[in-house]
């Protein structure tokens, strides 16, 4: 699972089915224990509080174990390339999940292991993000045909999957971003080709336009990891893209507020991260739900 669009609705829409299962009778999951006598091998070149935390419990409540590689645990890039290390783990474990900067990275591991390789963060996709994004959004508001979602900020990895998981699941999204940061073109082609309609995924420059009666505002940091040496421009080229309280009065009266966190001051204020749309916390602890449905299902 590199990207949400290796699903189909349908399969989108079991994974959903078996989180929401998950979520209601976690107790029963960790009496069953589906994953008794299954590895995972978890490559984390980049730092991880959700996407680490909720997949070794999830792997734990499953009955199976998780191996923590991080950046200065194993030989890879020091003494050993990708592939080698693909082909060593694929000997070993039952999976792979890998956080990695060049998403081409994940796709050596997945066609070299020869086990299952899950996508937790690459410079192009946030599958998982995006899986628990949806879910806390039909949680929330009842549906996902229909809704539509403003994204303020950077087109990055965390939009690229929002966007996916829009046209895959019937809703449509309006992204605001600064000239110079709108989403990957090829993210943006494969969306517009595959969408239900020409409305479906717009861009535009003014944060009031895609906020205007959105159901669901989201943002994201604007300096992702790896990004940090930009970080001066970019602060510059994202003022007036902070979610705040004039901002949200253009929204539904009902919307919700997602960020995948962590988050920093410049992209929300506290009185939108702590107030009453907010809903980062419930899409936080999806992250376990959701990675639960994926291991149960990809493992
Ligand atoms: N949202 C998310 O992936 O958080 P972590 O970087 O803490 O895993
Ligand atoms: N866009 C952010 C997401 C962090 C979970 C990053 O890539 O750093």
């Amino acid at each position: 699972m590199l990207t949400l669009k290796d699903l189909t609705t349908d399969e989108f829409r079991f994974l959903l089915d078996e989180t929401l299962k998950f979520k209601g009778n976690r107790a029963q999951h960790v009496k069953d224990q589906p994953l008794r006598g299954k590895t995972l091998g978890m490559i984390f070149q980049k730092r991880s509080t959700r996407t680490r935390v909720s997949t070794e419990t999830a792997m734990v409540e499953l009955g199976g174990h998780a191996l923590f590689l991080g950046k200065d645990d194993i030989q890879l890039g020091v003494n050993e390339s990708l592939f080698d290390t693909a082909k060593v783990l694929g000997r070993m474990v039952s999976g792979i999940l890998a956080r990695v900067f060049d998403h081409s990275d994940v796709e050596v591991l997945a066609k070299h292991s020869g086990v299952p390789v899950i996508n937790a963060l690459s410079d192009l996709f946030h599958p998982l993000q995006g899986l628990a994004d949806v879910m806390t959004i039909e949680e929330h508001l009842g549906k996902l045909k229909g809704v539509n979602i403003a994204w303020i900020g950077d087109g990055n990895n965390v939009c690229h999957s929002l966007m996916i998981s829009s046209i895959k699941m019937g809703m449509n999204i309006h992204i605001a971003t600064p000239e110079g940061y709108e989403p990957d073109s090829t993210v943006f082609d494969y969306c517009k080709n595959n969408a239900s309609s020409s409305e479906q995924v717009r861009l535009t420059y003014d944060p009031i336009v895609a906020a205007t009666d959105a159901n669901v505002v989201v943002t994201d940091t604007f300096i992702s990891m790896g990004q940090e040496a930009e970080k001066q421009e970019k602060l510059k080229k994202f003022k007036g893209f902070q979610v705040n309280n004039q901002l949200v009065q253009h929204a539904d009266k009902d919307y919700i507020f997602l960020h995948c966190l962590p988050r920093h001051e410049e992209e929300v204020t506290d009185d939108v991260i702590y107030g009453e749309h907010s809903v980062v916390f419930d899409e936080a602890e999806n992250r376990l739900h959701t990675v639960a449905a994926v291991l149960k299902n990809v493992l």
